[in-house]
């Protein structure tokens, strides 16, 4: 048992952002035991550990990110999505074949991740699977909760960077199988999107899905390229969402959609049929998609909705500057579009970063009692000219912050050192 003192903020739920000054928080087996005024009596003896007027906030979610693309961020941004990935993306990821480099690069890309505070997400590795599995064995050493997957992709790839139908089956098949008993990092079936995917592979991977009860993660109705694409090699199919869904992928674990910028209401019907998540990764859509997620209408018609990092269409790997890019394109979104889509509160983006991202992965997310302690101390953003609320520090945290202002990192209740990324 221990006890920690400081300010809380954290998510009630969509647009209810709690923010308590001067509590004490007790954590016991790295769970939050409950939340106190005062101390109680019966904790006075507990090692207490004080904060003063820093804020304890959740651990952020980052749904969407590719970790063999860490060392491209912030580079060939001037390009859209096919030209990027062509130019730039496939080419990097090819390196993968290669598991010093990967080993090299995951190191780093792992280190940024808890230097930002973000301690659960969902991970696309390449179609490489001895690389995939160093980073999802270094992902369940660091007890970072997380879904990682063995990319697949079988058409229209470049030679250096695509698998046959088959051994991209037989790869996956050992990948599921290897770790699907983990307790934090677990696999996770990972198509890369329907342009690059037979419809062969699409099934064959619905069965191993049904076989060994995993879910599924894809880039979807992305872009109009994309979408259009999607449907013209599975004539079949009358939208890119209908395509999983007849390849039986939808319906063996959790379903995680990155962007789902350009849904039609059947893409919609049947996303919210599975209790997918659509995850909105607010910098790479201006950088790599030029689309913006229509996410107060999304929200209303009950779609689950998430933040990614999308690194590296998104160049930042923090999910708190997500947040705030989250609101600013929602205003810009009402301001050119205004039938039907309004401006999101900060409470709603934060509960997309923090309590609703974190529902994936079990009972983590928030600062309630039941939910693991897994938690970032942040400096109070207070001026002597300016006094801030708690829970206006954590939103200019997320706009102007950085992994310096990040005081202390907790893990399941235990404390993590920073590295220099
Ligand atoms: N669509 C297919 N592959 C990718 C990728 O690597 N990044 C993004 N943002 N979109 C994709
Ligand atoms: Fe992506």
């Amino acid at each position: 048992m221990r006890i920690f003192h400081a300010d809380l903020v954290y998510s009630g739920g969509r647009d209810q952002l709690i923010s308590r000054r001067s509590c004490y928080i007790a954590v016991e087996n790295g769970t939050v035991e409950g939340i106190y005024g005062e101390l109680p009596e019966k904790y006075s003896g507990v090692p207490l550990t004080d904060y003063g007027s820093s804020v304890i906030l959740p651990a952020f979610s980052d749904l969407h990110v590719h970790a063999p693309q860490y060392p491209q961020r912030g580079l060939g941004m001037d390009l859209l999505l096919k030209d990027w990935l062509d130019t730039y993306t496939f080419p990097q990821e090819a390196r993968y074949a290669d598991p010093e480099y990967a080993a090299a690069v995951y190191e780093a890309f792992l280190r940024s991740l808890i230097d930002n505070g973000t301690f659960h997400a969902c991970v696309f590795g390449t179609i490489h699977r001895e690389a995939t599995s160093y980073l999802l064995e270094r992902m369940e050493s660091l007890k970072l909760r997380s879904f990682v997957g063995k990319v697949n992709m079988d058409i229209q790839s470049p030679d250096f960077l695509r698998e046959t139908t088959e051994d991209s089956l037989h790869g996956t098949e050992a990948f599921l199988e290897q770790y699907s008993a983990n307790r934090y990092a677990k696999p996770v079936i990972t198509p890369r999107f329907a342009p690059t995917c037979s419809f062969a592979l699409l099934k064959g991977l619905g069965r191993l899905g049904r076989k060994y009860h995993a879910g599924m993660q894809t880039h979807l109705v992305e872009s109009r390229w994309e979408s259009s694409e999607a449907v013209r090699l599975n004539p079949a199919c009358s939208c890119d969402t209908e395509i999983y869904e007849k390849a039986g992928l939808l319906e063996n674990g959790p379903v995680i959609a990155a962007h789902f910028i350009f849904p039609s209401e059947k893409d919609i019907r049947i996303l919210k049929k599975y209790g997918g998540f659509a995850v909105q990764c607010p910098d790479a859509t201006v950088n790599v998609t030029a689309g913006i997620m229509r996410t107060a209408f999304l929200a209303d018609a009950g779609v689950r909705l998430t933040l990614g990092s999308d690194i590296a269409g998104g160049h930042l790997p923090a999910i708190y500057t997500q947040a705030a890019r989250s609101v600013q394109l929602s205003k810009l979104k009402a301001f050119y579009e205004p039938e039907r889509n309004r401006p999101i509160p900060f409470a709603h983006a934060f509960y997309m970063a923090t309590k609703e991202g974190g529902a994936l992965f079990g009972n983590v997310g928030s600062l309630e009692p039941g939910y693991e302690f897994d938690a970032l101390v942040i400096r109070d953003f207070s001026e002597p000219f300016r006094k801030l609320e708690p829970e206006e520090s954590v939103e200019r945290f997320c706009y102007t912050g950085g992994p310096g202002d990040i005081l202390a990192r907790y893990i399941r209740g235990e404390s993590v050192t920073a590295g220099r990324s």
